[in-house]
C-alpha cells in the first residue's frame, strides 16, 4: 500500500498510537531506519552491601536512585565514559549481529546459530514477535527491552522487567540457570500478581509463542551489551578487557550466552507434584504432618532459614536490593498471591531455583520431599484452619 509506506516514517508513533487505541487490526511495522539506541543508562555492577533500601524507592525516580548507590557504597558506571572508538565498534557489532527492530536476527557463526535456530530465533518469526511486542510490551518494557518504556517509569516499584542484564526471577531451571521457553510462556500467560505485568492469558497462544523469543532475543542482544560496556568500562581496575577489540570480545560473550539458553532448554523438567489435597484431604493427619515438617524447615534457622527473610512469615520482611539495583521485599506469605503463580509445581520452583536476581537463594540439597512440605506449609500459611493446632498457635498466636 503506497499510502502507508509513504507515511511509514513519520507517521509510524501515530500508526502504533492509533493500533493501541483500537485495539485491532494488523500490528504495525517499525520504521525501517528505526535503529536499536546505544545504552546511556548506567550499569548497576554491584548494590550497597550492607545498606538496605529505605522504600521500595519513588515512581520515576529509577535513574535518580541508581546514581546514588555509589554514595552508599554501590557500584556504578556510565556508558558515557567509555572510549568512543570502542562504543562505536560495539554498537557497529551489536547492528550488524542482531539487526534492527523492522529486521531482527542473529547473524553468527554455525555454531551459534544452530543453537539460535532451535530456540525459534530466525528473522520472520521475530519479526512477527517483535511487532507484537510494539503492541503490547513496548510501552512497558521499551524498545531494548530496558525496562524504560513511556509507562514504565509510572508502575515502578517494581519496574519493568528489564532483560538487558540477562537475568530472570521465575525459572525452573536450578540455581542460576535461564528461563526455559515454557517458564516465559507462564510469565505471559498468567502475568506477575501484585505488580503491573498484565496476563496475557487471552491472547492467542501462537502470539505469545512468537513473543517469547523475541524476548530472549531483546535479552541475549542486551546481555552481550551489558556484558562488554561492563568489560570497557571496567578495564584496567580488576574487570575482563576487551584488548582493543570490543567486537571479539562481544562475539565471544554471545556465544557463552546462547549457550547458557540452550542449557535452560535441555535441563530435565522438575517431578511431578503429588495430588493437591482437597478440603477433607488437608485436614488428613498425612497431609498435616507435611505441613508441620514444612513448618519445622520453614523456621530452622541454622538450615533453610526461610524465616530469617522472611521475618514473622513475611509480616515484617525488609526491603532488599535486588541485581538491577531496585528494591524488592521477601513476601509476605500469610498474604497468599504470589507472582510466579500458586500451583504447586510453581512455588516447587521458587523453592528449589530460588529467586536469585532478588536474592532468595536455590535449595538445590533439600530432598523433593522436603520441598513438598515447605510447598504444602507455605499454601496452608495464609488459611489458619489448614495449619496443624501446634502450628497455628506459632504462626496466629493472636487465634489461640
Ligand atoms: C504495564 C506494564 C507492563 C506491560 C504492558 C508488560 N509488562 Fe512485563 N513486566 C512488568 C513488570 C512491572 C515486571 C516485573 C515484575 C517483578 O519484577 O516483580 C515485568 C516482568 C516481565 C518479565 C520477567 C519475568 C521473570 O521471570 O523475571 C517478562 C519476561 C515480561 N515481563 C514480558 C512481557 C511481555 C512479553 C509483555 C508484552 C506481551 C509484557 N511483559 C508487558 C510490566 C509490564
Ligand atoms: C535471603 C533471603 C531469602 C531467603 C533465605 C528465602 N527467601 Fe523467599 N523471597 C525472598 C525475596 C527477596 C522474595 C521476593 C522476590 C521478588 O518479588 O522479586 C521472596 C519470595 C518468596 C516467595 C514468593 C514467590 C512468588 O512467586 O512471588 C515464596 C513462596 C518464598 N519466597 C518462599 C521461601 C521459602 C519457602 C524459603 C526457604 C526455603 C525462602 N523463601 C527463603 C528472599 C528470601
Amino acid at each position: 500500500m503506497p499510502f502507508v509506506k509513504s507515511i511509514r516514517v513519520w507517521g509510524a508513533a501515530v500508526i502504533a498510537a492509533a493500533a493501541i487505541l483500537s485495539g485491532c487490526g494488523q500490528p504495525p511495522d517499525y520504521p525501517p531506519d528505526l535503529t536499536f539506541p546505544t545504552r546511556d543508562d548506567r550499569l548497576v555492577l554491584r548494590t550497597p552491601a550492607d545498606r538496605q533500601p529505605a522504600s521500595l524507592g519513588e515512581t520515576g525516580k529509577l535513574d535518580v536512585e541508581l546514581a546514588a548507590l555509589d554514595q552508599l557504597g554501590g557500584r556504578t558506571v556510565d556508558p558515557a565514559s567509555a572510549p568512543a572508538d570502542h562504543r562505536v565498534a560495539l554498537d557497529r557489532f551489536l547492528t550488524d549481529t542482531f539487526g534492527t527492530p523492522a529486521s531482527p536476527t542473529v547473524r553468527a557463526d554455525d555454531q551459534v546459530t544452530a543453537i539460535t535456530t532451535k530456540l525459534g530465533l530466525t528473522p520472520q518469526p521475530l519479526a512477527e514477535g517483535g511487532k507484537l511486542y510494539r503492541r503490547r510490551c513496548l510501552h512497558c518494557h521499551g524498545l531494548p527491552g530496558d525496562g524504560r518504556g513511556p509507562s514504565g517509569y509510572g508502575v515502578y516499584p517494581p519496574q519493568p522487567r528489564d532483560f538487558r542484564r540477562g537475568s530472570f526471577k521465575f525459572v525452573s531451571t536450578g540455581n542460576g540457570g535461564k528461563p526455559r521457553k515454557t517458564d516465559l510462556a507462564r510469565t505471559l500467560r498468567e502475568g506477575l500478581k501484585g505488580t503491573a505485568m498484565p496476563p496475557f492469558g487471552l491472547m492467542p497462544a501462537e502470539q505469545r509463542e512468537l513473543l517469547v523469543p523475541y524476548v530472549i532475543y531483546l535479552s541475549i542482544r542486551g546481555e552481550v551489551e551489558f556484558q562488554t560496556l561492563r568489560a570497557m568500562l571496567t578495564e584496567g581496575d580488576g574487570g575482563e578487557s576487551v584488548e582493543g577489540d570490543p567486537a571479539g570480545f562481544a562475539r565471544e560473550r554471545l556465544a557463552a550466552v546462547v549457550r547458557e539458553w540452550d542449557r535452560a532448554a535441555s535441563t530435565p523438567t522438575g517431578p511431578t507434584p503429588p495430588p493437591t489435597p482437597d478440603d477433607a484431604g488437608k485436614q488428613a493427619p498425612s497431609h498435616l504432618d507435611s505441613v508441620a515438617r514444612g513448618y519445622h524447615l520453614f523456621t530452622d534457622e541454622g538450615g533453610t532459614g526461610c524465616i530469617k527473610c522472611h521475618q514473622d512469615f513475611g509480616r515484617k520482611s525488609g526491603y532488599w536490593y535486588d541485581v538491577w539495583g531496585t528494591a524488592v521485599r521477601p513476601h509476605n506469605l500469610t498474604a497468599g498471591g504470589y507472582k510466579g503463580g500458586n500451583e504447586p509445581h510453581d512455588l516447587y520452583q521458587r523453592i528449589r531455583s530460588g529467586i536469585l536476581p532478588s536474592g532468595m537463594p536455590a535449595h538445590p540439597t533439600l530432598t523433593d520431599t522436603q520441598v513438598w512440605d515447605l510447598v504444602n506449609f507455605v499454601r496452608a500459611l495464609p488459611y489458619p484452619r489448614e495449619l496443624p493446632p501446634a502450628v497455628r498457635a506459632r504462626v496466629y498466636p493472636e487465634t489461640q
